[in-house]
C-alpha cells in the first residue's frame, strides 16, 4: 500500500482496502507507542496546522503525532495569522507549500480544504470542516474493532444531527467498510443530502454494508454502536439552540434508549459533549430552557458502555498513521 503524497480529505476518496491500511497502521504505531519505543522517520520535516475554529482534541493529536515523528508542528488561528482577512486561502496555501512538508487544515466550507490541496504541492490533511470529519472517523472506526472486532456487519446507529459533518463521514464510512448506518432523527432537514447518501448507497452495494434514515427512536434495535454528536456545530448561528431542542430532545441518547441496543452496545461521540452543567453554554442553556443535558445523559456519557475517551485517545493513533502514510513512511517497510 503506498499512499505517500495523497491528500486525506474526505473518505470518499479512499478505497476500503485503503482505510484499513490505515487503522492497520494506526494500531500499529499504538502498539509501538505503548511499548515506549521512539520511532522519528521524520526528523527534519514540518508541518503546518491551521485552525479556523477552534480544538482540543484534533490540535493536540497533530501536534502530539507531529513531535513522535521527529516533525515539528506550526500552529496558526485566523486571529494570529493574516488567513482570511488579508491573504486568501489560495496564497496562504502557495506560501505554506514552499516551507512545510503537510499542511493541516480546520475550517468551513469543503471547498477550503480542496483549495488548499490544489494550490500546495505537499499532503493536505482535513482536521474538520463543515461537510467532513475523515480522522474522527478512523478513531472511530479503530475503537470500534479493539471494543466489537471487526467493522463488517455492525450495526451504527446515529442520533441527533445526521446532515453535518459528523453525521456524512459516519454514512461514507459505513458505505466504504460494510457497516450498516442508519440516521436516527426528526425529519429530512436532518438527514444527508441525498447527492451524497446516493453515492454511499453505491458505495455499500460492493461493501455489503447499508444506509438507512429513521425517525422512530426503535431503530436503535440491537445496535452494536449509539453514536452522537452536538446538536449545534461549531460555526452555526448560537440562536439554532432553541429549535434544535425541540426538535431534537426526543432523540437524546439516555439509558431508556442505550436498553434498546444490543447488550454488548458502546456509546461514542467525537467529543466535545453537552452532558451536564460544567460547561458556560451548558449552563447558559440551562438558564434558558431548563435542560441539564443534551444530546447524552450524563448517566450514559459516564457508563461503561461509554468509550468516548478511548476514541480521544485513539484521535492521535490515527492522526499519527494518516501523516506517516501520506509522507511515506511505515515502521515495518
Ligand atoms: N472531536 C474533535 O474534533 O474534537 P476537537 O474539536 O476538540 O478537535
Ligand atoms: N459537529 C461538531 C463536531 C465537533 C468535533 C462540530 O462541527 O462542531
Amino acid at each position: 500500500m503506498n499512499l505517500k503524497g495523497r491528500d486525506f480529505l474526505t473518505l470518499c476518496d479512499y478505497t476500503k482496502e485503503e482505510i484499513e491500511y490505515l487503522l492497520d497502521l494506526s494500531a500499529r504505531l499504538k502498539a509501538l507507542k505503548k511499548s515506549g519505543k521512539i520511532w522519528q522517520p521524520l526528523v527534519g520535516k514540518n508541518v503546518a496546522l491551521i485552525f479556523e475554529k477552534t480544538s482540543t482534541r484534533t490540535r493536540c493529536a497533530f501536534e502530539v503525532a507531529a513531535n513522535d515523528l521527529g516533525m515539528s508542528a506550526v500552529y496558526l488561528d485566523s486571529s494570529g495569522s493574516q488567513i482570511g482577512k488579508k491573504e486568501s486561502i489560495e496564497d496562504t496555501a502557495k506560501v505554506l507549500t514552499t516551507m512545510f512538508d503537510g499542511i493541516e487544515y480546520r475550517g468551513f466550507g469543503q471547498e477550503r480544504v480542496q483549495q488548499i490541496a490544489d494550490g500546495a504541492f505537499v499532503p493536505v490533511w482535513n482536521g474538520l470542516t463543515n461537510e467532513f470529519h475523515p480522522t474522527q472517523l478512523l478513531a472511530d472506526m479503530l475503537t470500534i474493532k479493539e471494543k466489537l472486532g471487526d467493522l463488517q456487519g455492525k450495526k451504527i446507529v446515529y442520533f441527533g444531527d445526521a446532515r453535518y459533518n459528523m453525521g456524512n463521514s459516519w454514512m461514507v464510512a459505513s458505505a466504504k467498510m460494510g457497516m450498516n448506518f442508519t440516521a436516527c432523527a426528526a425529519g429530512d432537514k436532518y438527514f444527508p443530502e441525498e447527492e451524497l447518501a446516493g453515492k454511499c448507497k453505491e458505495w455499500a452495494k460492493d461493501s455489503g454494508g447499508s444506509i438507512n434514515f429513521s425517525t422512530d427512536i426503535e431503530c436503535a434495535k440491537d445496535a452494536d454502536v449509539i453514536y452522537t454528536d452536538v446538536w449545534v456545530s461549531m460555526g452555526e448561528p448560537y440562536e439554532k439552540w432553541e429549535e434544535r431542542i425541540n426538535d431534537m430532545m426526543p432523540y437524546q441518547v439516555n439509558a431508556e434508549l442505550m436498553k434498546k441496543a444490543a447488550p454488548h452496545a458502546i456509546f461514542m461521540h467525537c467529543l466535545p459533549s453537552f452532558h451536564d452543567l460544567n460547561t458556560t453554554i451548558a449552563r447558559d442553556l440551562h438558564e434558558r430552557f431548563g435542560i441539564t443535558e443534551l444530546e447524552v445523559s450524563d448517566e450514559v456519557f459516564r457508563s461503561p458502555q461509554s468509550v468516548v475517551f478511548e476514541e480521544a485517545e485513539n484521535r492521535m493513533h490515527t492522526i499519527k498513521a494518516v501523516m506517516a502514510a501520506t509522507l511515506g513512511v511505515d515502521p515495518d517497510m
